[in-house]
């Protein structure tokens, strides 16, 4: 439709239709084509609304979308169509690993591949938004939704974010194929003071413009089409009802021009959060704010037609929320095509295709992290050992993590049908061992999170202890239970499960040679795994491909290759832990005699496993370091050139980091910070020379004045394998 067409349409439509697609009514709500009256009238929806809603919500599969899109079409007095959103985070059917997983792998270009196959396969069942991805900055793992983020660092949240929306939304949103991308959540959701969700943010405005923003601003820059407002308040200000960020930055500064939705019920929270008097003073401050769409609440649907009558809230600003929803469906095409070219055919040549799962294997096997490897006890031997599987996730098929509404457990390959797949001549047994959780452990709010079965914990051990005792090696695969991280998981005590613990303490009892596999939301604290475990590999949730994945990692087939998106803390009194903290006025020097220095009593300042970690099967030499130039200006980047050497005896993937530090500025600085990054392949004795590139940008930062700029003076340069690698060299930015 042309833009006066569009106008047209908005002059034609009754202000209770304008305020209508201003609603997203919860897709629970609709059966069949119809909505259910009674719980619809009870939440506070009525006919007139519910109608003329602009979207709904977690509405799946081809036919059901049809089916409503037809009968809504049919009673919306201009026939506008609704928009169909909703979450997918890690793949539709096809899913691969949580966000943070992905993280690790250090590949963006990997993750643009999965968005985009994410958006073929929810595309063609007819959904037209996805509410992904969230690029909230992430450094406590209390919080249960690190599992949505990519990490704990700046830059490469931001790589992510533009891949994703690059991969969700192809080159233009109208294509069969592509789906509009939503980032969320705008602002700051990532740091809930002490880890507890919902909680307040209380970040310094510097730390929000240099650390927290970025990775949104890198998706509004991609061109993502949606942002999504958060719960929470931001230094006392409720994000959804925040003029400042939403109008001022969101808008004027940044340029969006997309919707803007608001969080699952946050215009209503606005009230408990002690801002609005009630409801109809929520929808005022929200609209106001710039809110453009309120999430499956009835908040505007009861109070805009109102406000408006009164005079408090301009109808020009119903014009301007209604517009944007009216051109983001103009944008994907569907007043054409309300279907956006949807296709039960399609659907089921795309959903878990070949290709597809092929590429959920790959991102599975890039994003596991190998913590440990102890006397090169991985890989294992492929013939002529006892090796015994023990743990509840032997043969566990909810690999997917939390948010993965599609996710079918007979669409995933446990780790027992992996390791049977390998062809290796080894005697395996397999045994669960324990539960996978207390059953005190209350597990609600999630769909398909049923109490575990009933079992024999006496039995289960036994037969776990007894094929234990038999094995040359035994490999544990324990973590925590999917319920445990996601939205409303936050924990105070981030360490796997009761039973699983005292499981692996029996079995070390029995066999030395343990290695342990975990499957998680969140960095955990791994002390007891780590001192019983020769080797621990950190596999997140990896998908519907995890077990094939973890089998063929662990017998050599590939190769270890990802590094810590985010560090795992030593315990949780030390969270929030990053790398890229600042520099302190007494740092640690190690003496532990001198109590006056920044340092804890009676745990290390270092955290257990450090942002950018992970180990391969191989060697690598960083043979070379060098700069261009010693000095550079605003006109004249540099370039540091690492030479990298495979000296193992096997190929292997680094991802070789590139860190700063600006040794002195108007401000505190950070000790270090990523600027770059690369992910080598090497043959054995294979060499690379890899560049990067040094330029003013990467250098600015919020200074004293609040003016956002580099400064002159010196710079250190670090590059390796890790955050925790030495200085390789210095440079001078000249004025
Ligand atoms: C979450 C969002 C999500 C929304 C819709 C909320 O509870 O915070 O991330 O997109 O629900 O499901």
């Amino acid at each position: 439709m042309k833009k006066e067409d569009l106008q047209a349409l908005l002059n034609d439509m009754s202000l209770e239709e304008k305020i209508g697609q201003l609603i997203q009514i919860p897709g629970f709500l609709i059966e069949g084509g119809s909505v259910i009256t009674g719980p619809a009238l009870e939440m506070g929806f009525d006919e007139e609304t519910y109608y003329n809603a602009g979207a709904t919500l977690s509405i799946f599969t081809f036919e059901r979308i049809r089916e409503i899109q037809d009968q809504f079409m049919a009673r919306q007095p201009h026939h506008i169509p609704l928009l169909f959103m909703g979450d997918i985070i890690n793949g539709y059917r096809s899913i691969y690993p949580i966000p943070l997983g992905q993280g690790c792998s250090f590949d963006p270009a990997l993750s643009r591949e999965l968005a985009a196959m994410s958006a073929r396969e929810s595309a063609a069942e007819g959904l037209h938004v996805t509410f992904s991805p969230m690029v909230d900055l992430v450094r406590d793992a209390r919080w249960g939704r690190v599992m949505e983020s990519t990490g704990e660092d700046t830059y490469l949240n931001s790589c992510f974010a533009k891949a994703a929306v690059e991969g969700y939304q192809g080159k233009d949103i109208a294509d069969a194929g592509s789906v509009a991308a939503c980032v969320k959540h705008f602002a700051g959701y990532g740091a809930p003071e002490a880890g507890r969700d919902y909680n307040v943010v209380e970040l310094s405005d510097r730390t929000l413009k240099d650390d927290y923003l970025p990775p949104y601003k890198a998706a509004v820059d991609a061109g993502v089409e949606m942002v999504m407002t958060s719960f929470n308040t931001l230094n006392r200000i409720p994000a959804s009802g925040n003029t400042e960020y939403m109008r001022t930055l969101l808008r004027d500064t940044w340029g969006f021009h997309g919707m803007l939705i608001s969080d699952w019920a946050a215009i209503n929270e606005l009230e408990l959060q002690g801002v609005a008097d009630d409801m109809a003073a929520s929808a005022n401050m929200a609209i106001h704010a710039g809110v453009d769409m309120d999430m499956c609440t009835p908040v505007y649907a009861l109070s805009l037609r109102k406000l408006v009558k009164e005079g408090k809230v301009p109808e020009a600003l119903i014009d301007e929320s209604c517009m944007r929803v009216l051109e983001l469906k103009n944008r994907l095409g569907l007043f054409e095509d309300p279907y956006h070219h949807a296709h039960q055919t399609k659907a089921e040549q795309v959903v878990l295709c070949d290709e597809h799962r092929a590429l959920c294997l790959k991102a599975a096997e890039e994003s596991v992290v190998l913590l440990k490897n102890k006397r090169d006890i991985l890989p294992l031997k492929k013939e002529g050992q006892n090796i015994a599987f023990i743990g509840p996730y032997a043969d566990a098929h909810r690999l997917y993590g939390v948010w993965s509404m599609l996710g079918r457990e007979e669409d995933t390959v446990s780790v027992k049908e992996g390791i049977e797949e390998i062809g290796q001549s080894n005697t395996c047994t397999f045994a669960k061992g324990c539960r996978m959780l207390d059953p005190k452990f209350p597990l609600t709010g999630f769909h398909g999170m049923e109490q575990e079965e009933e079992t024999d914990d006496e039995e289960l051990l036994l037969d776990a202890m007894m094929k234990a005792k038999r094995a040359d090696v035994v490999v544990m695969l324990l973590g925590e239970h999917p319920a445990q991280s996601g939205e409303g998981g936050s924990r105070g005590d981030i360490r796997i499960p009761k039973p699983q613990r005292k499981l692996l303490k029996e079995i070390s009892k029995v066999n030395s040679n343990i290695v342990t596999v975990l499957f998680h939301g969140r960095p955990l604290d791994i002390r007891g795994v780590d001192r019983r475990s020769k080797a621990v590999m950190a596999a997140w949730f990896p998908g519907i491909e995890g077990g094939r994945a973890i089998a063929r990692l662990l017998f050599g087939e590939s190769e270890p290759s990802g590094k810590l998106a985010m560090s795992f803390p030593y315990s949780v009194g030390q969270v929030p832990v990053y790398y890229d903290h600042f520099a302190t006025g007494r740092p640690f020097n190690g003496d532990i005699t001198n109590r006056f220095q920044s340092r804890y009593q009676d745990i290390p300042n270092d955290p257990m496993y450090p942002f950018g970690h992970g180990l391969t099967y191989t060697t690598f030499d960083y043979v070379s370091v060098e700069l261009s130039s010693d000095t550079m200006t605003k006109e004249t980047p540099i370039t540091v050139s690492v030479r990298i050497k495979n000296i193992g005896n096997r190929k292997g993937t680094e991802v070789v980091q590139m860190y700063i530090r600006d040794l002195k500025g108007s401000v505190v600085r950070p000790v270090k910070k990523l600027k770059g990054f690369e992910r080598v392949t090497l043959e054995q004795g294979e060499e690379k020379t890899v560049t990067f590139r040094i330029d003013h940008s990467m250098l600015a930062f919020t200074r004293a004045d609040m003016t956002f700029d580099a400064e002159p003076g010196t710079f250190y340069v670090y590059v390796g394998g890790s955050s925790a690698v030495d200085k390789h060299g210095e440079f001078t930015l000249q004025a």
